[in-house]
Protein backbone atom coordinates (compact mmCIF):
# COMPACT_ATOMS: atom_id res chain seq x y z
CA UNK A 1 0.00 0.00 0.00
CA UNK A 2 3.03 2.39 1.03
CA UNK A 3 4.77 1.55 -2.26
CA UNK A 4 1.90 2.11 -4.45
CA UNK A 5 1.35 5.19 -2.62
CA UNK A 6 5.11 6.14 -3.13
CA UNK A 7 5.27 4.84 -6.85
CA UNK A 8 2.15 6.93 -7.91
CA UNK A 9 3.59 10.09 -5.73
CA UNK A 10 6.74 9.82 -7.82
CA UNK A 11 5.01 9.04 -11.37
CA UNK A 12 2.63 12.32 -10.50
CA UNK A 13 5.96 14.32 -9.75
CA UNK A 14 7.36 13.41 -12.73
CA UNK A 15 4.77 14.51 -14.90
CA UNK A 16 6.02 18.02 -13.52
CA UNK A 17 2.42 19.69 -14.35
CA UNK A 18 0.89 20.53 -11.31
CA UNK A 19 -2.83 19.53 -13.06
CA UNK A 20 -1.21 16.92 -15.62
CA UNK A 21 -4.83 16.35 -16.98
CA UNK A 22 -6.17 19.47 -17.06
CA UNK A 23 -6.61 22.64 -15.60
CA UNK A 24 -9.06 22.50 -12.43
CA UNK A 25 -11.05 25.92 -13.11
CA UNK A 26 -13.44 26.21 -15.80
CA UNK A 27 -13.10 30.28 -15.90
CA UNK A 28 -9.37 32.12 -15.61
CA UNK A 29 -8.82 33.75 -12.34
CA UNK A 30 -5.74 34.94 -11.87
CA UNK A 31 -5.63 35.17 -7.62
CA UNK A 32 -6.80 31.45 -7.69
CA UNK A 33 -4.04 30.28 -10.71
CA UNK A 34 -1.18 32.31 -8.80
CA UNK A 35 -2.05 30.37 -5.27
CA UNK A 36 -1.98 26.99 -7.65
CA UNK A 37 1.00 27.46 -9.00
CA UNK A 38 3.13 28.71 -5.96
CA UNK A 39 4.12 31.65 -8.46
CA UNK A 40 2.69 35.19 -9.13
CA UNK A 41 2.06 35.82 -12.85
CA UNK A 42 4.73 36.62 -15.07
CA UNK A 43 5.26 36.79 -18.96
CA UNK A 44 5.74 34.80 -21.34
CA UNK A 45 5.96 37.27 -23.95
CA UNK A 46 2.46 35.87 -25.55
CA UNK A 47 0.47 37.50 -27.63
CA UNK A 48 -2.64 35.93 -29.62
CA UNK A 49 -2.89 36.12 -33.38
CA UNK A 50 -6.98 36.26 -34.74
CA UNK A 51 -9.12 37.14 -37.80
CA UNK A 52 -10.85 39.94 -37.38
CA UNK A 53 -14.37 38.21 -37.41
CA UNK A 54 -16.17 35.23 -37.67
CA UNK A 55 -19.40 34.15 -39.52
CA UNK A 56 -21.90 32.81 -37.29
CA UNK A 57 -22.61 29.19 -38.21
CA UNK A 58 -19.74 29.77 -40.67
CA UNK A 59 -16.56 27.76 -40.65
CA UNK A 60 -13.57 27.13 -37.74
CA UNK A 61 -11.16 29.60 -38.15
CA UNK A 62 -8.06 29.65 -36.50
CA UNK A 63 -6.83 31.12 -33.39
CA UNK A 64 -3.12 31.61 -32.40
CA UNK A 65 -0.58 32.13 -29.84
CA UNK A 66 2.73 33.04 -30.60
CA UNK A 67 5.70 35.47 -29.08
CA UNK A 68 5.64 38.61 -29.61
CA UNK A 69 9.54 38.68 -30.50
CA UNK A 70 9.17 35.66 -32.78
CA UNK A 71 11.44 33.42 -30.12
CA UNK A 72 9.29 29.84 -29.97
CA UNK A 73 7.99 29.55 -26.24
CA UNK A 74 7.29 25.92 -25.02
CA UNK A 75 4.56 25.11 -22.75
CA UNK A 76 2.14 21.97 -21.23
CA UNK A 77 -0.89 23.65 -19.96
CA UNK A 78 -3.88 25.50 -21.22
CA UNK A 79 -6.92 26.57 -20.35
CA UNK A 80 -9.03 28.62 -22.97
CA UNK A 81 -12.80 29.59 -23.50
CA UNK A 82 -14.49 32.47 -25.61
CA UNK A 83 -17.36 34.94 -24.02
CA UNK A 84 -19.69 36.67 -25.76
CA UNK A 85 -18.86 39.93 -23.90
CA UNK A 86 -15.93 42.26 -24.98
CA UNK A 87 -13.87 42.29 -21.81
CA UNK A 88 -10.95 39.98 -21.21
CA UNK A 89 -12.49 37.74 -18.31
CA UNK A 90 -9.78 37.65 -16.12
CA UNK A 91 -10.84 41.36 -15.40
CA UNK A 92 -14.42 40.12 -14.22
CA UNK A 93 -13.04 37.10 -12.25
CA UNK A 94 -11.01 39.42 -9.91
CA UNK A 95 -14.01 40.75 -9.14
CA UNK A 96 -16.61 39.03 -6.78
CA UNK A 97 -19.91 37.65 -7.89
CA UNK A 98 -22.79 40.20 -7.56
CA UNK A 99 -20.69 43.40 -7.23
CA UNK A 100 -23.18 45.77 -7.69
CA UNK A 101 -22.65 47.68 -11.20
CA UNK A 102 -20.33 45.42 -12.89
CA UNK A 103 -21.93 43.68 -15.83
CA UNK A 104 -20.54 39.72 -15.46
CA UNK A 105 -19.25 40.31 -12.14
CA UNK A 106 -17.13 36.90 -11.44
CA UNK A 107 -16.96 36.35 -15.07
CA UNK A 108 -19.11 35.79 -18.11
CA UNK A 109 -21.65 33.26 -17.22
CA UNK A 110 -21.63 31.97 -20.73
CA UNK A 111 -18.75 30.22 -22.64
CA UNK A 112 -19.49 29.70 -26.67
CA UNK A 113 -18.39 28.06 -30.07
CA UNK A 114 -16.99 24.88 -30.13
CA UNK A 115 -12.72 24.42 -30.30
CA UNK A 116 -12.57 21.54 -32.93
CA UNK A 117 -9.88 18.64 -33.55
CA UNK A 118 -8.74 19.42 -30.17
CA UNK A 119 -7.51 15.86 -29.55
CA UNK A 120 -4.87 15.16 -32.13
CA UNK A 121 -3.66 18.38 -29.75
CA UNK A 122 -3.81 16.75 -26.94
CA UNK A 123 -6.29 19.00 -25.80
CA UNK A 124 -10.07 18.02 -24.14
CA UNK A 125 -13.09 19.79 -23.37
CA UNK A 126 -13.25 20.79 -19.49
CA UNK A 127 -15.29 18.57 -17.31
CA UNK A 128 -19.20 19.49 -17.52
CA UNK A 129 -18.91 18.99 -13.40
CA UNK A 130 -16.27 21.98 -13.22
CA UNK A 131 -17.97 24.50 -15.17
CA UNK A 132 -21.83 23.83 -13.70
CA UNK A 133 -20.07 24.05 -9.92
CA UNK A 134 -19.00 27.51 -11.63
CA UNK A 135 -21.87 28.82 -13.24
CA UNK A 136 -20.72 28.60 -16.38
CA UNK A 137 -22.80 27.54 -19.33
CA UNK A 138 -20.76 25.71 -22.20
CA UNK A 139 -22.48 25.95 -25.75
CA UNK A 140 -21.00 22.33 -26.57
CA UNK A 141 -18.96 20.08 -24.50
CA UNK A 142 -15.30 21.73 -26.45
CA UNK A 143 -16.65 25.19 -25.94
CA UNK A 144 -13.88 25.11 -22.95
CA UNK A 145 -10.69 23.38 -23.24
CA UNK A 146 -7.89 22.53 -21.18
CA UNK A 147 -4.93 19.42 -21.75
CA UNK A 148 -5.72 16.47 -21.28
CA UNK A 149 -1.73 15.90 -20.26
CA UNK A 150 1.33 17.62 -20.36
CA UNK A 151 1.63 19.00 -23.48
CA UNK A 152 4.72 19.54 -25.81
CA UNK A 153 3.35 22.84 -27.24
CA UNK A 154 5.49 25.01 -28.77
CA UNK A 155 4.94 28.69 -30.22
CA UNK A 156 3.11 29.34 -32.69
CA UNK A 157 0.45 27.23 -31.37
CA UNK A 158 -3.13 27.08 -33.46
CA UNK A 159 -6.20 26.06 -32.22
CA UNK A 160 -9.43 25.91 -34.65
CA UNK A 161 -12.61 27.13 -33.42
CA UNK A 162 -16.31 26.82 -34.40
CA UNK A 163 -18.42 29.95 -34.46
CA UNK A 164 -22.00 29.10 -32.71
CA UNK A 165 -24.90 29.24 -35.55
CA UNK A 166 -26.58 32.27 -33.65
CA UNK A 167 -25.07 35.51 -33.46
CA UNK A 168 -23.73 36.36 -30.35
CA UNK A 169 -21.65 39.78 -31.50
CA UNK A 170 -18.20 40.11 -30.51
CA UNK A 171 -16.53 37.45 -28.84
CA UNK A 172 -13.49 37.58 -26.88
CA UNK A 173 -10.28 34.85 -26.88
CA UNK A 174 -9.84 34.08 -23.16
CA UNK A 175 -6.72 32.30 -22.71
CA UNK A 176 -3.90 31.33 -20.14
CA UNK A 177 -0.94 29.07 -20.69
CA UNK A 178 1.23 27.25 -18.06
CA UNK A 179 4.89 26.67 -19.16
CA UNK A 180 4.73 23.93 -16.67
CA UNK A 181 5.39 22.71 -13.51
CA UNK A 182 4.47 24.65 -9.79
CA UNK A 183 6.70 27.99 -9.71
CA UNK A 184 7.44 28.00 -13.28
CA UNK A 185 5.96 30.84 -15.43
CA UNK A 186 2.39 30.99 -16.12
CA UNK A 187 0.59 33.79 -18.30
CA UNK A 188 -3.00 34.85 -18.76
CA UNK A 189 -2.58 36.05 -22.40
CA UNK A 190 -3.94 39.92 -23.33
CA UNK A 191 -7.41 38.42 -24.54
CA UNK A 192 -8.34 39.66 -28.37
CA UNK A 193 -11.78 40.51 -29.62
CA UNK A 194 -13.15 38.69 -32.95
CA UNK A 195 -16.16 40.85 -34.29
CA UNK A 196 -18.85 39.30 -36.15
CA UNK A 197 -19.77 39.60 -39.71
CA UNK A 198 -23.32 39.81 -38.92
CA UNK A 199 -22.57 42.84 -36.54
CA UNK A 200 -23.85 43.23 -33.07
CA UNK A 201 -26.05 40.70 -32.31
CA UNK A 202 -27.60 39.27 -29.24
CA UNK A 203 -24.61 37.90 -26.41
CA UNK A 204 -27.89 35.51 -25.29
CA UNK A 205 -28.45 34.02 -28.82
CA UNK A 206 -26.44 31.04 -28.28
CA UNK A 207 -27.28 30.25 -25.24
CA UNK A 208 -28.25 26.48 -25.28
CA UNK A 209 -31.95 24.57 -24.04
CA UNK A 210 -31.22 22.71 -20.88
CA UNK A 211 -31.77 19.34 -22.91
CA UNK A 212 -28.25 20.44 -24.90
CA UNK A 213 -26.28 21.32 -21.78
CA UNK A 214 -27.09 17.47 -20.62
CA UNK A 215 -26.20 16.19 -23.61
CA UNK A 216 -23.01 18.07 -23.85
CA UNK A 217 -22.47 17.56 -19.91
CA UNK A 218 -22.94 13.28 -20.45
CA UNK A 219 -20.92 13.90 -23.92
CA UNK A 220 -17.85 15.61 -21.51
CA UNK A 221 -18.17 13.03 -19.10
CA UNK A 222 -17.69 9.53 -21.37
CA UNK A 223 -15.31 11.79 -23.07
CA UNK A 224 -12.63 12.32 -20.61
CA UNK A 225 -12.89 9.33 -17.97
CA UNK A 226 -10.35 7.57 -19.76
CA UNK A 227 -8.40 10.68 -19.92
CA UNK A 228 -8.25 11.84 -16.74
CA UNK A 229 -7.50 11.48 -13.09
CA UNK A 230 -10.30 13.31 -11.52
CA UNK A 231 -13.34 11.32 -12.96
CA UNK A 232 -14.57 10.91 -9.62
CA UNK A 233 -15.31 14.15 -9.13
CA UNK A 234 -17.72 13.92 -12.68
CA UNK A 235 -19.60 11.33 -11.02
CA UNK A 236 -22.78 11.65 -8.63
CA UNK A 237 -23.82 15.29 -7.22
CA UNK A 238 -22.99 14.68 -4.03
CA UNK A 239 -19.68 13.83 -3.01
CA UNK A 240 -18.67 16.16 -6.24
CA UNK A 241 -19.08 19.25 -4.01
CA UNK A 242 -17.21 18.69 -0.91
CA UNK A 243 -14.32 17.43 -3.00
CA UNK A 244 -14.55 20.79 -5.04
CA UNK A 245 -14.58 22.73 -2.35
CA UNK A 246 -11.37 20.34 -0.84
CA UNK A 247 -9.82 20.76 -4.35
CA UNK A 248 -10.15 24.72 -4.93
CA UNK A 249 -8.14 25.20 -1.55
CA UNK A 250 -5.51 23.08 -3.62
CA UNK A 251 -6.16 24.41 -6.87
C1 LIG B 1 11.65 37.18 -26.11
O1 LIG B 1 10.75 37.40 -25.01
C2 LIG B 1 10.95 36.49 -23.93
C3 LIG B 1 9.84 36.76 -22.90
O2 LIG B 1 9.72 38.12 -22.59
C4 LIG B 1 12.34 36.69 -23.34
O3 LIG B 1 12.55 35.78 -22.29
C5 LIG B 1 13.36 36.43 -24.45
O4 LIG B 1 14.66 36.68 -23.95
C6 LIG B 1 13.09 37.34 -25.65
N1 LIG B 1 14.01 36.97 -26.74
C7 LIG B 1 14.64 37.88 -27.47
C8 LIG B 1 15.52 37.34 -28.54
O5 LIG B 1 14.50 39.08 -27.27
C1 LIG C 1 -23.55 30.38 -8.74
O1 LIG C 1 -24.87 30.89 -8.71
C2 LIG C 1 -25.48 30.85 -7.42
C3 LIG C 1 -26.92 31.25 -7.56
O2 LIG C 1 -27.07 32.43 -8.29
C4 LIG C 1 -24.67 31.75 -6.47
O3 LIG C 1 -25.22 31.72 -5.19
C5 LIG C 1 -23.22 31.27 -6.42
O4 LIG C 1 -22.45 32.16 -5.64
C6 LIG C 1 -22.63 31.18 -7.81
N1 LIG C 1 -21.33 30.54 -7.72
C7 LIG C 1 -20.31 30.92 -8.49
C8 LIG C 1 -19.04 30.20 -8.28
O5 LIG C 1 -20.40 31.81 -9.31
C1 LIG D 1 -28.79 38.51 -21.61
O1 LIG D 1 -29.04 37.79 -20.41
C2 LIG D 1 -28.80 38.53 -19.23
C3 LIG D 1 -28.96 37.60 -18.04
O2 LIG D 1 -30.07 36.77 -18.19
C4 LIG D 1 -29.75 39.73 -19.19
O3 LIG D 1 -29.51 40.50 -18.04
C5 LIG D 1 -29.52 40.58 -20.44
O4 LIG D 1 -30.45 41.64 -20.47
C6 LIG D 1 -29.65 39.75 -21.70
N1 LIG D 1 -29.27 40.57 -22.85
C7 LIG D 1 -30.00 40.64 -23.96
C8 LIG D 1 -29.49 41.54 -25.05
O5 LIG D 1 -31.04 40.01 -24.11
Amino acid sequence: MQLIQAVSLLSFAALSLAFPNGAPRCKITESIISAGHKIPQGSLGLVMQLPASYTPGGPAIPITVTAANGTAVSFQGMLAYLTPNPVQDSSLTAVPVGTPNVPFAGGAPQHVGTFTNIAAQNLRPQTAAICSNQNVTNDNAASTITHAQPLTGQTPFTVMWTPPAANVGPVTVNMVISSGSSRTPWQIIPSGLIQSTAGPGNPNASAPSSATVTTAATAATASTTAATTTTTTTKGRKGRKAKKAKKAKTA
